[in-house]
């Protein structure tokens, strides 16, 4: 289907004197890339093109021409009025390298098809049945650590959302794995930068120069796995109601290729499904850490409503504060804080025309901190996710989970997830920053915090 898609990007013709471009750079940003090999901080670039361009920014790198928008305006005609001349394509060429053909970066039928298998697994209806597997996961991990213990949340964060994922969605125990595979993870998002500035790393990677052996060598563990997954799951007697299930039952037979679609469909659910909740709840206790106010009240809740129980997933609306907190870290950290589409046609947008191949950018990171949406926009306040304040707000200025067809399937999931894991972990302990701790966002796939998050554990009262 990919090819189907190039197929129709190449058949548009184009005639360069009828386009009005946006406003941008003049240069190319090509020797840029060059010069530098490894591309500035996007985060950095974006923002810059908003602060002297404003809403809409144009640039070129080589031939292709990029446009920025950060107005909920234009990304409501990209994502939902116009979506049918968008297609992912070029900004997910890179991660098809890791992801290949699954939902994430599948087009047209076979991902309405993907999506559709996957659909039951997500149905609001289903997520309270993994709400018990999540709790257990994260009482597991709250009762092993210790008073004054220091340690990495962000690698505690994301073993414990690698297990809440196998044991939910594919009913496996990957306990004796977990490790092997985030290991290998931590070394693909290592190299993702690389990956991304290298000219035809797809074609490359087959003459496995050595950086790219490294990132064969990782694949080919999270492959064993998967696939040590899947073949566990089919000597297994199965219900037919996981995930794995479903996606086993929808695919035609074992040849090759069939089997090759459906490693594809397991490790996108995988990838999408835990680093991204492991993110947003790292940068959920850093903030916590630095703002002693938020954190007495998100204690309280958790003390009046849980009583010293176990969360439940009945207790969940009751647990507003806590949802306010997850919801406004996802604001200054969204976890993916940047996406992409490709024009399959030429294009209005507000008063320019743009050809058909332009790539369409947008970032979750840049827009969210717009004081015209968000005033003091550095501040942490949870109150910004009150029910009233989020009615007094425009669609399409919060959008960590995207938006339109491709919105994120597992929203709900990850919602309920992350204020069952801080509720359970939060109700026993305060987690402390280590001084001096160098604390930096990193955009690779997810935004990552670069140098890890240690903490030092303190035992509430
Ligand atoms: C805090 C947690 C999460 C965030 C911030 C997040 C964010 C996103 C975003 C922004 C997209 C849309 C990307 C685009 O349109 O280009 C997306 C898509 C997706 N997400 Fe999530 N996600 C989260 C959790 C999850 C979980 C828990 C799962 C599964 C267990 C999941 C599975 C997916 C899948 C399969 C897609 C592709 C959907 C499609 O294209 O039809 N995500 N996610």
């Amino acid at each position: 289907m990919a090819s189907a898609v190039q197929n129709q990007l190449r058949d548009r013709g184009s005639n360069p004197g009828e386009y009005r471009f946006p406003p941008g750079f003049e240069r190319n940003l090509i020797w840029f890339a060059w010069r530098r090999f490894r591309p500035a901080n996007p985060i950095t670039l974006f923002q810059h093109l908003v602060d002297k361009y404003g809403d809409i920014a144009h640039y070129k790198i080589g031939w292709n021409h990029i446009v920025f928008l950060n107005h909920p305006d234009y990304l409501r005609e990209v994502l939902v009025v116009q979506n049918d001349n968008f297609v992912k394509e070029r900004t997910v060429r890179r991660s098809r390298m890791l992801l290949g053909e699954g939902m994430i970066t599948a087009e047209g039928a076979p991902h309405r098809s993907q999506r559709q298998v996957a659909q039951p697994a997500f149905h609001r209806q289903r997520i309270p049945e993994y709400a018990a597997t999540m709790i257990r996961e994260a009482a597991g991990m709250r009762d092993s650590w210790r008073d004054c213990q220091e340690r990495d949340i962000a690698r505690d964060m994301m073993h414990l959302t690698l297990n809440v994922v196998s044991g939910t969605l594919f009913r496996a125990d990957l306990r004796n794995e977990v490790h092997e595979l985030a290991d290998a993870i931590n070394r693909i998002m290592g190299l993702y930068n690389f990956l991304v500035m290298l000219p035809a790393a797809e074609w490359l990677v087959h003459l496995r120069p050595p950086g790219l052996a490294a990132f064969v060598r990782a694949r080919k563990r999270i492959d064993a796995v998967v696939h040590r997954m899947i073949d566990a799951h089919r000597n297994r007697h199965c219900d037919g109601s996981s995930l794995l299930d479903m996606m086993l039952a929808a695919s035609p037979d074992r040849s090759a290729d069939s089997e090759k679609l459906l490693r594809d469909q397991v490790i996108t659910i995988f990838l999408a499904g835990y680093e991204t909740v492991a993110n947003a709840l790292s940068w959920t206790w850093y903030l916590l850490s630095q703002n002693s106010e938020c954190e007495r009240r998100l204690h309280a809740e958790i003390d009046r409503e849980l009583q010293g129980r176990l969360p439940t997933c009945e207790d969940i609306p009751r647990l507003r504060y806590v949802e306010m907190v997850m919801a406004e870290s996802m604001r200054l950290y969204p976890p993916a804080w940047a996406m992409g589409r490709q024009a399959l046609k030429d294009f209005q947008l507000g008063d320019f025309f743009l050809p058909a191949k332009t790539t369409v950018l947008m970032s979750q990171f840049v827009t969210q901190r717009d004081p015209r949406f968000f005033p003091d926009p550095l501040r942490f306040d949870p109150e910004r996710f009150s029910p009233e304040a989020k009615a007094r707000r425009a669609k399409f200025t919060y959008f960590p989970f995207g938006a339109g067809f491709r919105q994120c399937i597992g929203e709900s999931f990850a919602w309920m997830e992350g204020v069952l894991l801080l509720a359970t972990l939060g109700q026993k302990w305060k987690l402390k920053l280590v001084p001096g701790h160098r604390v930096e966002p990193e955009p690779l796939i997810t935004l990552r915090p670069k140098f890890g998050m240690r903490v030092q554990l303190e035992a509430r009262g």
